[in-house]
């Protein structure tokens, strides 16, 4: 049975992960909207994966007893100045989510709840994957600056990535 705390917590971050998919789902929106299309792509596999992310909250709570209430998703921005723009906010906006992650264990942890702890390493260590990648593309974009050829294919290279669903998911039998 799920302590009230870690259950209330958990519910707040699955709607923090359906913002992020709503978030990203909108910068792939202004991506295409720019000529981005490889970025907007990017962007669409990202939004999948913040999906990913609410479903394994989601699944947790369901095994672990307790009741998922679904808040609404407040409205997300859906202008940026620049894809280095883009990227920056989504940067700003993972840092976030790691904080909000490394909180959602500090109340797991005070609570002695070890298996809420054993489910958010595979957040901790997915953490650190997203900020790299979105700091990978800030690096980049900082070199080719305004060069057309560069941007063109960062687009082409970004556009090629493809979904892949979370371990999590793949792994456990429904
Ligand atoms: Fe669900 Fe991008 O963290």
């Amino acid at each position: 049975m799920l302590n009230k705390k870690v259950e209330e917590a958990l519910n707040a971050q699955i709607n923090a992960e359906m913002w992020s998919a709503y978030l990203y789902l909108s910068m792939s929106a202004y991506c295409h909207s720019a000529g981005y299309n490889g970025m907007a792509s990017w962007f669409e596999v990202q939004f999948k994966e913040e999906q990913d992310h609410a479903q394994i909250l989601f699944n947790y709570v369901n095994s672990r007893g307790g009741r998922v209430l679904l808040k609404p998703i407040d409205a997300v921005p859906s202008e940026w100045a620049s894809p280095l723009d883009v990227f920056e906010q989504t940067l700003a906006h993972e840092q976030k989510v790691t904080s909000l992650i490394n909180n959602l264990y500090a109340v797991a942890s005070a609570e002695n709840d070890f298996a809420t702890q054993s489910m958010l390493k595979w957040f901790v260590d997915e953490q650190v994957e997203e900020e790299e990648n979105a700091q990978t593309i800030i690096d980049n974009l900082k070199m080719i600056k305004d060069n057309g050829y560069g941007l063109y294919m960062l687009d082409k290279e970004l556009g090629a990535r493809t979904y892949t669903q979370a371990s999590p998911l793949s792994s456990s039998a429904e």
